[in-house]
């Protein structure tokens, strides 16, 4: 046989390089092939003597928010927060307009925000809201501070976690909680363990 070049040879090389890459994606684009599809809402499963056996997932929670109304737009001011309760009774939350837009604001200055007032530390219920700061805080228990400004971002004290906000809709002159972003202190699942709220 002749010899090879040095540039023969590395073209040959590349060729079977390529060959190879080839044969280790054919056999795993068949095992692919191979697997049980899987059908949404179907409890069976198969397995081979080589599947190592399955586990099914565990059920989601789910649940819909009620959609309560709280107040009319001509309510909302800036020094007199609105206090509700929502999506269950006990889950006490204040509405309030900062004055500034806020990204998750509504209303026609986009600055109209909800929050829950049950402290994320240990639950106390902070009432005390400073429209100069838009802060709710001090909390009475251990002073955490919540910047209502920034998505209820904790600003001062031993609270670790934002306040869970509350989602809003405008509709004609009236404000609407459709919602709650985060878990409530002391809830499990902030759609249970206490009754709901009437809707409105
Ligand atoms: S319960 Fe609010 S800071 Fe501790």
């Amino acid at each position: 046989m002749a010899e090879l070049t040095r540039r023969e040879f590395l073209l040959i090389g590349t060729a079977g390089g390529a060959v190879v890459a080839v044969g280790v994606i054919l056999p795993l684009s068949q095992l692919a092939k191979d697997q049980p599809e899987a059908v949404a809402g179907s409890t069976t499963t198969t397995t081979t003597a080589t599947s190592p056996p399955t586990t099914a997932a565990p059920a989601a929670v789910v649940g819909v928010f009620p959609r309560v109304r709280v107040a009319s737009l001509g309510e909302v001011n800036a020094t007199d927060p609105i206090t509700f309760d929502y999506p269950l009774q006990g889950q006490r939350n204040v509405l309030v307009k900062l004055g500034v837009p806020a990204s998750a604001g509504v209303g026609p200055d986009q600055d109209i925000v909800a929050y829950s007032s049950l402290c994320t530390h240990m639950g106390c219920v902070v009432e005390e809201y400073r429209p100069e700061h838009r802060a709710l805080g001090p909390c009475p228990c251990h002073f955490s501070t919540f910047d209502l400004a920034n998505d209820g971002m904790v600003s001062l004290g031993q609270a670790t976690q934002n306040l869970p906000r509350v989602l809003l809709e405008i509709e004609a002159d009236d404000v609407y909680a459709t919602g709650v972003v985060r878990l409530v202190y002391g809830f499990a699942n902030t759609l249970q363990g206490a009754d709901s709220v009437e809707v409105s």
